[in-house]
């Protein structure tokens, strides 16, 4: 299988800690035993901290992407080091030039792309690009909620659900400021127009992606 696994960097980065950086590496190596395999990576706290401090400094919320899609790259380029040999190079800067990265036979890891998104949607359109098989949302939350789980009590998690489900549940938390939504806005429309099966999943085990996989999940499967 085609496979893209976005990582969140609030899973993988957050404390910068090189044991927990490698168990994500051995868990995407693993995985690239048998497949071939994508992986975005997020920025998690420390693009939110650079973010934050530039916004103060008088930063649009353009600037204030890019500074995010360079620390993302950051990161891509951590887990790059992880993987060793086993990775391509450089964090890939385009969807053609991430295709041409995989004929090397290497894992392809990158960060973000372009202001106004964020990784989510860039593993969607890569995901459509490439023509995986599978994207795998390894995340801070263990699945899909009808609504935010942090600030609503009320909120039941989706075992599986439509693409079509997914965009108004996402559309709806996006409309409330502050509400943290598992997959951005564009992701899901994505996902709904070329109906890739999707699994999100709670990122903070690395061996769940080699599970879920595997079709071994306790996640949400967004699937038509
Ligand atoms: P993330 O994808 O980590 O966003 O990109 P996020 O929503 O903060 O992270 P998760 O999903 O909760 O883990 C970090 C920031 O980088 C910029 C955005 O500002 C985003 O918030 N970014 C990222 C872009 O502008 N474009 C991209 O393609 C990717």
């Amino acid at each position: 299988m085609i496979i893209a696994v976005s990582i969140g960097g609030s899973v993988l980065t957050s404390d910068l800690d090189p044991e927990r950086i490698q168990k994500y590496a051995d868990s995407i190596e693993q995985l690239a035993k048998d497949h071939t395999v994508y992986v975005i990576v997020g920025g998690g706290r420390v693009a939110r901290e650079y973010i934050e401090t530039a916004r103060v400094l008088g930063a649009n919320h353009a600037e204030c992407d890019v500074i995010g899609i360079d620390i993302t790259r950051i990161n891509a380029r951590l887990l790059i080091s992880a993987l060793g040999s086993r990775a391509y190079i450089e964090p890939a800067t385009s969807y053609p030039e991430a295709v041409k990265a995989a004929l090397t036979g290497q894992i392809v890891v990158m960060g973000g792309l372009i202001p106004g998104q964020t990784t989510d949607a860039v593993s969607a359109v890569l995901a459509e690009y490439v023509g995986a098989d599978l994207l795998i949302n390894a995340t801070s939350v263990d699945g899909v909620y009808s609504a935010d789980p942090n600030t609503n009590k009320d909120a039941t998690k989706f075992d599986t659900m439509t693409p079509t489900q997914l965009v108004d549940v996402v559309m709806k938390i996006d409309m409330v400021a502050g509400s943290n939504s598992p997959l951005d806005p564009l992701a899901a429309k994505i996902i709904q127009r070329c109906g890739i099966k999707t699994i999100v999943i709670d990122g903070r085990e690395p061996n769940n992606i080699i599970e879920a996989a595997a079709g071994r999940h306790s996640g949400t499967l967004i699937s038509s």
